[in-house]
């Protein structure tokens, strides 16, 4: 597209995220590097020559929207002349592959997670192509390693707070969980890179940070654990404020609380996913951690970091969950009180072991323990407020 006067006007990408905060930071990343490559973003669907979806695939719902979602772009661009270009990307791309030209016959390229620094490459080469654009339909994943520069374009959404990654992938193998597929196995960032990219992101204003990774207390780089991290960004000049997502229960230390009771620019908040009250459930989903460690571990952490909030997520109805099970997991949030938790219906996913199982809880009965752990919930929080 070309000004009349000759001069060259950039194209313009819209990008829909879907998922984690891990999405939201790839988004940002993604935005960043296109942005360093001469394209503009654009929040107006109308008005882009690229579209793009950054995607989720830990439940069958996120994708269904997803689905849904390129339907409706290929009914609203149907009569036009002038087609965008349209990118499926992000974990749902890793889990379908070349599967989604075959679904969605109006999507252009598919670019998996670990290779979303080439998206402004793939963008320029199809645009270079003859019409129809769609025609091409080539790239998907295989890398594993981001290249560091992709993380250091200074593009933040939020001009006060930044996400950070501080490690992709994950090695465990919770056996409901599509992540470790999709996103590989864990591998840790630098640590002067991390704290780089935090000073980078001070220089520019902002002073509230969230650490992310699928398991951030799995960290380690050369000799800096994820305590030792902690502490490196609580010397951070200028920053504020920073907080961490997620934690796994079975490699949360103590040591880990007591820098939360000592750090003071660390929020003294902690998001412990339990997904079950039952040990027999939690065996089934290899957590690798019993009802029991779980209660002990609130016991320290409360007695540890005083007056600090607790948010977890809970699977109801996995395979073979019994009225026992499920009362077990109720009787654990009635026990513990979180401030908040997260409740989600088990989904099965592809490439996982649990999918072998029988998905045997009816939908009827995932729906109803689902309620009533939300209602259990509410009330909790509520008696909280007051
Ligand atoms: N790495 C994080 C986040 C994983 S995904 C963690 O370990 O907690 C976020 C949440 O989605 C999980 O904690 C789990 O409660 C839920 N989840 C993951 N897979 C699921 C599935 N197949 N069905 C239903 N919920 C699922
Ligand atoms: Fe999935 Fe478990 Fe890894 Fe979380 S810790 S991303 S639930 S495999
Ligand atoms: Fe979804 Fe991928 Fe995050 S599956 S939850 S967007 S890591």
């Amino acid at each position: 597209m070309y000004f009349s006067l000759g001069l060259k006007m950039n194209k313009k990408v819209f990008i829909q995220t879907f998922g984690c905060q891990m999405n939201v930071r790839d988004t940002e990343v993604i935005c960043g590097l296109l942005e360093k490559a001469g394209y503009q973003m654009t929040e107006e669907l109308n008005h882009a020559d690229i579209i793009l979806f950054n995607t989720c695939s830990v439940r069958q719902h996120a994708e269904d929207k997803v689905w849904s979602q390129l339907g409706e772009i290929r009914k609203k661009f149907s009569c036009r002349k002038r087609i965008p270009l349209l990118g499926v990307i992000g974990c749902m791309a890793q889990n379908y592959k070349e599967e989604i030209f075959k679904r969605a016959p109006n999507v252009d390229f598919v670019v998996g997670p670990s290779d979303i620094h080439k998206i402004p490459d793939i963008i320029k080469r199809l645009s270079a192509q003859h019409y129809p654009l769609n025609a091409i339909k080539v790239w998907q994943t295989n890398g594993n390693i981001r290249p560091e520069e992709i993380y250091h374009t200074g593009f933040y959404q939020d001009k006060e707070h930044a996400y950070v990654v501080i490690s992709e992938g994950c090695s465990n193998a919770c056996s409901y969980c599509v992540v470790p597929y999709v996103r590989g196995q864990l591998r840790n960032r630098n640590y002067k890179d991390i704290l780089n990219e935090i000073k980078e992101a001070v220089d520019l204003g902002i002073n509230k940070f969230t650490l992310l990774g699928q398991n951030v207390n799995a960290y380690q780089y050369e000799d800096v654990n994820f305590v030792k991290l902690v502490e490196r960004v609580e010397r951070v000049k200028q920053l504020k404020e920073f907080s961490f997502i997620t934690s796994h229960p079975k490699d949360t230390t103590f040591d880990l609380f007591r820098v939360m009771a000592d750090c003071e620019k660390l929020k003294k908040y902690l998001h412990l996913p339990v997904q079950s009250g039952s040990d027999r459930i939690l065996r089934l989903m290899h957590r690798g951690y019993t009802r029991k460690f779980y209660l002990d571990l609130i016991n320290s952490y409360r007695k540890i970091v005083k007056g600090g909030v607790l948010t977890t997520d809970i699977i109801v109805g996995f395979p073979t969950e019994s009225r026992q099970d499920f009362e077990d997991t109720y009787d654990l949030v009635k026990k513990i009180e979180f401030d908040a938790a997260y409740i989600f219906k088990y989904s099965p996913r592809p490439h996982t072991e649990a999918q072998r199982l029988p998905d045997d809880v009816p939908k009827a009965e995932k729906e109803r323990r689902h309620r009533l752990i939300l209602e259990l919930q509410k009330n909790i929080s509520n008696k909280k407020c007051q």
